[in-house]
């Protein structure tokens, strides 16, 4: 099978991108991590791609706090299109992507966020779920679209809330459904590419 060109991105300390990046080593995962960017100079998953000796980048985001500034977003479409990237991978990137990244990548980029989406979307979700008095949360892969975590979900992994559970406690078992998760979920999108004619 052709490995599929993965393209990295992330805010901060990588743990997805390291559990992806080491399914790739282990043989497990088709793909081939091209390259790795964050907007945050000195953000931990920089520091794993450099691990890896996976090329890394970090992008100045520009004014904005919450997406990049559009000529730096396209910017970046370009540096992924010239890395050969097919899929984009959001692994923890805290900027929302706008239409120069999602043109440039239609339905070729995913994101995984740490809930059982459509509930709870934003930040810190675990302590939402937690908060709402849920007994059961999770974590979900989903194609990005120009909304905060939203588009079709792709699979998710259901994680118990225990009775006596803080949000540490819980953020870490999502955490490690999240790294079982992203993995495969890349394995199926990578053999349903190689399938195409
Ligand atoms: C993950 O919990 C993911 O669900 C969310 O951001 C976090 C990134 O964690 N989108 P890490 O940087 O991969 O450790």
């Amino acid at each position: 099978m052709k490995p599929l060109g993965l393209g990295i991105l992330g805010s901060g300390k990588g743990s997805n991108c390291r559990a992806i990046l080491e399914s790739i080593r282990s043989g497990a995962l088709p793909a081939e991590a091209r390259v790795v960017m964050s907007d945050v100079l000195d953000a931990p998953i920089l520091e794993i791609a450099r691990e890896f000796s996976i090329p890394n980048a970090y992008l100045p985001p520009g004014q904005f706090r919450t997406r990049l500034e559009p000529n730096v977003e396209a910017e970046l479409a370009q540096m992924l299109r010239d890395a050969e990237v097919e899929l984009v991978v959001l692994a923890g990137f805290m900027r929302v992507l706008k239409l120069p990244m999602l043109q440039a990548f239609p339905r070729r980029i995913i994101n995984i966020h740490p809930s059982l989406l459509p509930k709870f979307p934003g930040l810190e979700a675990w302590k939402q779920a937690l908060n709402a008095g849920e007994t059961i949360t999770g974590c979900t892969v989903h194609y990005v679209d120009d909304k905060i975590d939203h588009g079709d979900i792709i699979a998710q992994r259901v994680v118990p809330i225990l009775p006596n559970d803080s949000a540490e406690s819980l953020h870490a078992r999502i955490q490690v459904a999240e790294h079982e998760l992203y993995p495969t979920v890349i394995a199926k999108l990578c053999r349903e590419n190689d399938r195409r004619p």
